[in-house]
């Protein structure tokens, strides 16, 4: 039986701990947290004390040792990864702190390729919404590059694109603006709000960018992977 549950997140307990030649690392240390609907959330702290882990785990990209994540009312231990795949495809948007691009597809079909995996969209309306999302990150001169010609902060709005072009009921994204200058930045954050406002998509951020967490209804620090 399903317990009632009113976040789009809710974690409980949550351990991440790794086992190398030096012994036993606790990346992420006893963490709960609960994620509102439509709320825009910052996750801060410094380099290395597990915010990337966080996200990935979040989103159901990577497996906990101890505790539970549910994402949108699902238990995601209890998913296999074929059913946590399908669950991130209708409803998560994710933006990795490595942009993740394709090498082989152009910025346009990078962009196109979670809508494809969807299916049920002609490859003509793919196109254009791609294109669309393209233009509004300053990129609609950019299409048909591939990912090694351009630059990093043209990479990173790339993987902005594709992660906005299902219009995802959840946006996460790695540091969204950390390659960019200060005017493209604001449009990226203008970008994401837009989709919180017109949608209500909730928002779940990494964050050094002042601008971007003051905007945000909360932000979540995390010291030495343990939520403080
Ligand atoms: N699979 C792994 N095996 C071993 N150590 C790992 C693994 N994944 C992460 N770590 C370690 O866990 C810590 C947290 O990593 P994480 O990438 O979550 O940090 P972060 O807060 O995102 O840092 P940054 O701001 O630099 O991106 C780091 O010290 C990292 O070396
Ligand atoms: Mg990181």
């Amino acid at each position: 039986m399903q317990k009632q549950i009113s976040s789009v997140i809710e974690v409980r307990g949550l351990y991440k701990k790794v086992e190398d030649a030096a012994g036993s690392l606790t990346i992420l240390d006893d963490i709960d947290l609960s994620i509102e609907a439509g709320s825009r959330v910052a996750i801060v702290g410094a380099s290395g004390s597990g915010k990337s882990t966080l996200l990935g785990l979040l989103a159901g990209l990577d497996r906990a040792s101890a505790g539970s994540v549910h994402l949108l009312g699902h238990d995601l231990a209890e998913l296999d990864e074929d059913a946590r795949a399908a669950l991130r495809r209708g409803a998560v948007g994710f933006v990795f702190q490595s942009f993740q691009l394709m090498p082989h597809l152009t910025a346009l079909e990078n962009v196109m390729l979670p809508l494809e995996l969807q299916g049920g969209i002609a490859a003509s309306e793919a196109a254009q919404r791609a294109r669309t999302l393209l233009e509004q990150v300053g990129l609609g001169q950019r299409t048909g590059h591939y990912p090694k010609l351009l630059s990093g902060g043209e990479q990173q709005r790339v993987a902005l694109a594709r992660a906005f072009v299902t219009r995802p009921a959840l946006l996460f994204a790695d540091e969204p603006t950390g390659s960019l200058d200060a005017a493209t930045g604001h449009a990226v954050i203008e970008l994401m709000f837009e989709m919180n406002r017109a949608s209500g998509a909730t928002l779940v951020l990494v964050t050094h960018d002042a601008e971007l967490a003051r905007r945000c209804d909360r932000t979540v620090t995390i010291e030495a992977g343990r939520l403080v």
